[in-house]
């Protein structure tokens, strides 16, 4: 089988940290971002968006109580909607998400509750578990938690809850219970806590941050993380000496960044933009600029004034260097596709304005700032765009000639003098004329080989 439509990133996996395997696939920073969305400088006015707040833990706890279930000294699956008798044990399993009950064991549970009392999530051992399972089993204790509401029948909950105690005095045992819940952000605060402070270890600071990226991907969550000074944190952990610091905290803030403008607008003050070109610019391990890279894009996208100040600080020489370097291709393909997106971006701004005249004056007069193609073609992208067109992977080839096309306004006349880029594209033509002509007896007409097909026929008729 031939790789063909799958991003890039399903044939280049990330780095993997103490064989903790990062589920989400980057088809670079672009795929979640809301092309309606845009920061600007002043956040108060811009950040309309609202995100529906997903259930806080305390919604979690509220479940339509059905029965009460009756544990023993085993521990046993709890399932939606069942209720515990006050000293019982709760537990989340980490295979399986499910909640589990069993009647509690006295000594241990003093001593457990003591740890509690100030909120531990459930009765969940991080020192055993890896983080992905935490992350999985607290998925799918969301997803319970959501169902259980969603399915049932609201007659039937009716009378049951007139049967059974009222909701409050239940939730008051339960926090006399072993599952005291924190609210996210507690767990935030707790894990910038432990990020922050001077005696953890450099595992242990790892692991908080790995922990935090999970929750920043929520909007309200990241926006949280402001109102305590966790963000600054996280942006300083960008200057630490240990690489993999570095490393997890541009991971956690390039989730943090991504649509959410007043982070964004935050990270900016915060001197994130800085930093970030630093260790870009600097000698660093790949897998540390590839998370770099990935919040640098979070958080110029749609922030025209992000993308300013990128462009002052030198943040294309940055980027050329580091397309340059030798064993960068994974690298070479992100930062084209970056420069595609700011392009195509501002681009459909002015489109919008023309035919809309709905974009807001402000916003436009940003996007005019930023001076990206005058400045791609100065520092020599042009050029650089083309031999990346020597890639072997059909994706990155893919990559490219869209951005060949893109930069065309701007580079038409470098690329009608460069006998090597004619070369290339009729070579690839012959290439993909083949390709797609077995596609084609495949049954596949709109097929991805004919697709790439035509972006290099059409550039080659605009070369000619
Ligand atoms: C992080 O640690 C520094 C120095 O110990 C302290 O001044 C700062 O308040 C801490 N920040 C947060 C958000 O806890
Ligand atoms: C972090 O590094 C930047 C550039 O490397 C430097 O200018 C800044 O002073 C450093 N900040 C802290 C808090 O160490």
């Amino acid at each position: 089988m031939t790789p063909k439509g799958l991003p890039i990133c399903r044939m280049a996996p990330l780095g993997m940290l103490l064989g903790l395997l990062i589920a989400s696939c980057f088809t670079f920073c672009f795929s979640h971002q809301n092309t309606k969305e845009f920061a600007l400088t002043n956040p108060d006015k811009s950040t309309t968006k609202e995100t529906e707040r997903m259930e806080t833990t305390e919604e979690e706890l509220d479940p339509e109580i059905l029965e009460v279930f009756h544990p023993s000294h085993e521990w046993q699956a709890l399932r939606p909607g069942q209720a515990v008798p006050a000293g019982s044990h709760v537990r989340l399993n980490l295979q399986t998400g499910a909640r589990e009950v069993k009647l509690k064991d006295e000594d241990k549970f003093r001593n457990t509750l003591k740890g509690s009392k100030k909120g531990k999530r459930l009765d969940i051992d991080t020192n055993t578990y890896t983080s992905q399972d935490l992350k999985s089993a607290l998925a799918k204790f969301k997803e319970g938690a959501k169902m259980e509401s969603s399915k049932e029948d609201k007659a039937r909950q009716a009378e049951v809850k007139r049967l059974f105690r009222p909701i409050e005095k239940l939730k008051k045992e339960f926090e006399e219970l072993n599952v005291v819940i924190e609210t996210d952000m507690q767990i935030m605060v707790r894990l910038i806590n432990k990020f922050n402070s001077s005696s953890s270890s450099l595992e242990e600071k790892i692991a908080a941050l790995f922990d935090l990226e999970y929750y920043v991907h929520q909007m309200d969550n990241a926006q949280d993380l402001l109102s305590f000074g966790g963000l600054q944190v996280v942006i300083n952990g960008l200057n630490s000496t240990e690489p993999l610091v570095k490393e997890y905290a541009a991971f956690v803030l390039g989730a943090a960044f991504s649509s959410n403008p007043k982070v964004q607008v935050e990270a900016i003050e915060g001197g994130a933009l800085q930093k970030l070109l630093v260790i870009l610019a600097t000698e660093q391990p790949l897998a540390a600029k590839k998370k770099v890279l990935f919040a640098l894009c979070s958080l110029l996208r749609h922030f025209p004034y992000a993308q300013q100040q990128f462009l002052k600080l030198g943040g294309l020489q940055v980027l050329r260097s580091l397309v340059q370097e030798k064993g960068t291709e994974v690298l070479a393909v992100r930062v084209v596709t970056l420069l595609y997106d700011l392009v195509t971006e501002k681009m459909f701004a002015e489109e919008e304005a023309e035919l809309t005249r709905e974009t807001s004056p402000e916003k436009l007069q940003q996007y005019r700032q930023v001076q990206l193609l005058p400045s791609l073609r100065e520092q020599g992208w042009c050029e650089i765009t083309a031999h990346l067109l020597a890639l072997p992977e059909h994706d990155a080839r893919e990559k490219v000639l869209q951005t060949l096309g893109a930069f065309l306004v701007t580079c038409r006349d470098h690329y009608h003098q460069d006998p090597e880029l004619s070369r290339r594209l009729a070579s690839l033509q012959a290439e993909y004329q083949v390709l797609a002509a077995q596609e084609l007896r495949d049954g596949e007409d709109e097929g991805y080989f004919r697709e790439l097909l035509g972006s290099i026929d059409s550039l080659l008729t605009e070369l000619r």
